[in-house]
């Protein structure tokens, strides 16, 4: 392998063919590419047209036909249940294989669509698994989002079949989740042929006869089907995450581009090879969980871990270093968020010192900038290297990186350090001139992307056109601002759009602000991310009341409190909404939101000339600092 991290990705870069065609060789196909790159009839540019695979095979019956039928494939790890289950790749196969038979005797076949609404528990896996094995697409939805959203999604997606589970646990509440599903399907346009129901004994769910069918009962009298071939540009799995608008983007995941970049990924940029044990501490629902949780350990041939936890309190800050200890964790991958939880109750790592924890050689942290704070607590604790790197839902993997299988590079608190093979990044000013060093811009991907990335939106090729690729000819638009130094380092400073991250999972203040206007006393609102020792961000709305309003302040907000739970969901920690005579605005009309979170966060800003009137300013700073 090349070493030197310099050299490998100019030639990634320089001769992006060759280098995904070596890359590729990694894995096992049915049939081997046709064309390693090509362009569609949308001119949208697909990694290894004709080739022909099946991710489940990757993840799984390659791996048994190879040495490790009988090497753990996934550790089911689950504190809220006292439960630590290790599934091995035989048996694992021969679950995936039976219930993908069942889906099969449901008349689910290749092409259709799955979705999968379930908490951090193996038969999670095993649906994901069995849909690919099947060339079904699967989309899983978080279970932290509430019916209105699952709604949004079966809309969408259009599933033939909806997979869930009678309950999730969030430390000690055990949140019923066979309700949610039942008002999701009352309010969704879209009604699928069956629900399947996996029963946790900790709470049996009330069945609807013919529509709903129990999970365990499908797996246990079902025959075990063969893989399904499929084209490497045949969809695996639509994930949702949050754009401007309430209506979420279907980011599209093809099979073989995704399979190669995973596989590359996890020995070039997290130094893990086969027999490795990894942890991705997130959830399946998002992207790091797809990727990290289940694709890419398992097609690699390492032992993942499914941890149904918190960092704290289940039971004590310690919880973490328990399960490195106890299942010899080589690497731990999480969201800055929960090492900035642990810190909160154990600042000076008393708890680490209780545990063995010689086996992690490195900590990754992506989903939010890593504060360097953090990065520097980490860091001391563990004494090993503590990596930020960045990325999105859209890109499937990490863009900018440590990449620690190629060559350890200094690192910079702050910065998620330099590009990823593959990912040619330039910062763009408004107009989409390239910036130069130290300039603070739009950060930008040159076209084409690397494999493993979004080909299109689902059904949407229109919106992906929009948001992604026409704002600066030829290039993607991630979203994010920042710049990059003068050694190539990148530093991502935040989203420019309406996403914020709360708690590492990624919201739209936009979505937020329809749900809030849809209140009968809203004349107007705002909602906007601001910082949160904790969370990172959290989102916080001003609102303006409609004239004659007589409702008490304090209730309105309690009332828009409840609304954004109910329809987003707990996870949002929407907690204010507070009532303002006047936003802030453009004499052209346009809310100056970035005033608001400055003047909320407590930045030093200057005030616009653009802005009508000023001393609205002045109102506002009370309003949220008062
Ligand atoms: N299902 C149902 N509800 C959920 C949920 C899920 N999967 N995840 C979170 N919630 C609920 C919580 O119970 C809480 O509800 P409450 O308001 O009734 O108490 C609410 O959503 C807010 O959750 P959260 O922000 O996660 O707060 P927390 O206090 O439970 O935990 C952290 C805080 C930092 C420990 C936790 O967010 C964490 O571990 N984050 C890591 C994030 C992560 O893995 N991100 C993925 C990208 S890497
Ligand atoms: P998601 O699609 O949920 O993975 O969220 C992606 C967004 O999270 C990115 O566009 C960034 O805004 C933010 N993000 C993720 N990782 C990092 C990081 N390491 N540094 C800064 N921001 C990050």
């Amino acid at each position: 392998m090349n070493n030197n991290y310099e050299s490998l990705y100019q030639s990634s870069l320089e001769q992006p063919e060759q280098f995904w065609a070596a890359q590729a060789q990694a894995i096992d196909w049915f049939s081997p590419p046709v064309q390693i790159l090509s362009q569609d009839e949308q001119g949208f540019y697909r990694w290894f047209k004709g080739g022909m695979l099946n991710s489940c095979h990757l993840a799984l019956d390659y791996h048994v036909a190879n040495g490790r039928a009988k090497q753990t494939a996934l550790v089911y790890d689950s504190p809220v249940t006292g439960t630590i289950q290790r599934i091995s790749y035989e048996q694992l196969l021969q679950q995936t294989a039976r219930f993908a038979g069942a889906l099969q005797n449901l008349g689910v076949q290749k092409g259709d669509t799955v979705v999968i609404y379930m908490p951090m528990i193996p038969q999670t896996v095993i649906a994901m698994l069995a849909c690919a094995r099947l060339g079904v697409v699967h989309s899983v939805v978080f279970g932290g989002f509430a019916p209105h959203e699952l709604a949004v999604r079966i809309d969408d997606a259009q599933p033939k079949v909806v997979i869930s589970a009678s309950c999730g646990i969030e430390i000690d509440k055990v949140l019923p989740y066979k309700p949610l599903l039942d008002e999701a399907l009352n309010i969704a346009q879209h009604q699928p042929q069956h629900t399947i129901i996996y029963q946790r004994d900790l709470l049996i769910a009330d069945m609807q006869p013919q529509r709903d069918l129990d999970f365990q009962y499908l797996l246990n009298y079902a025959t075990p089907v063969p893989c399904t071939p499929v084209e490497a540009t045949d969809p695996l799995y639509i994930l949702y995450t949050s754009g401007t608008t309430g209506k979420p983007k279907g980011v599209v995941r093809d099979n073989g581009g995704h399979a190669v970049a995973l596989r590359f990924s996890l020995q070039h940029i997290y130094d893990v090879q086969a027999g490795d044990v990894f942890w991705a501490a997130s959830d399946v629902g998002w992207v790091v969980g797809h990727s990290y949780i289940v694709y890419a350990p398992l097609i690699t041939g390492c032992t993942t871990i499914l941890y149904e936890g918190k960092p704290v309190k289940t039971p004590d800050a310690g919880a973490f270093w328990r399960v490195i200890a106890q299942h010899r964790v080589k690497v731990l991958f999480t969201a800055p968020t929960a090492f900035r939880a642990i810190r909160k109750e154990d600042p000076d790592g008393n708890f680490a010192q209780q545990y063995d924890l010689s086996s992690l050689q490195y900590l990754f942290l992506a989903g939010e900038r890593c504060d360097p704070p953090t990065y520097y607590w980490a860091k001391e604790l563990l004494n090993i290297p503590v990596i930020d790197h960045w990325w999105q839902t859209e890109s499937g993997w990490p863009m900018v990186a440590n990449m620690m299988g190629v060559e350890a590079l200094p690192i910079k608190a702050g910065s998620s350090t330099r590009p990823v093979c593959g990912y040619h990044i330039d910062i763009l000013s408004e107009e989409g001139d390239t910036l130069i060093a130290n300039q603070t811009g739009y950060v930008a991907i040159k076209l084409p992307l690397p494999p493993g990335c979004l080909p299109t939106l689902w059904k949407d090729d229109a919106r992906f056109r929009e948001s992604y690729l026409s704002h600066f000819e030829g290039y993607y638009l991630t979203g994010d601002g920042g710049y990059i130094d003068d050694d190539g380092y990148v530093f991502i400073m935040g989203r420019v759009d309406d996403v914020i991250n709360v708690a590492g999972h990624r919201l739209s203040t936009g979505e937020m602000e329809e749900l809030v206007a849809s209140h009968p006393a809203v004349a107007e609102c705002a909602v906007v991310g601001v910082g949160d020792e904790l969370r990172g961000q959290v989102p916080v709305g001003l609102v303006v009341l409609k004239d004659g309003i007589t409702t008490p302040d304090q209730q309105v907000e309690t009332e828009l409190v409840q609304l954004i739970r109910q329809k987003i969901g707990a996870v949002a920690v929407f907690k204010r909404a507070i009532v303002v005579k006047r936003l802030p605005k453009t004499r052209s009309g346009k809310i100056l939101r970035k005033i608001i979170r400055m003047i909320a966060d407590g930045t030093p800003y200057q005030i616009p000339s653009t802005i009508d009137d000023p001393a609205i300013l002045t109102e506002i700073h009370d309003a949220l600092r008062g």
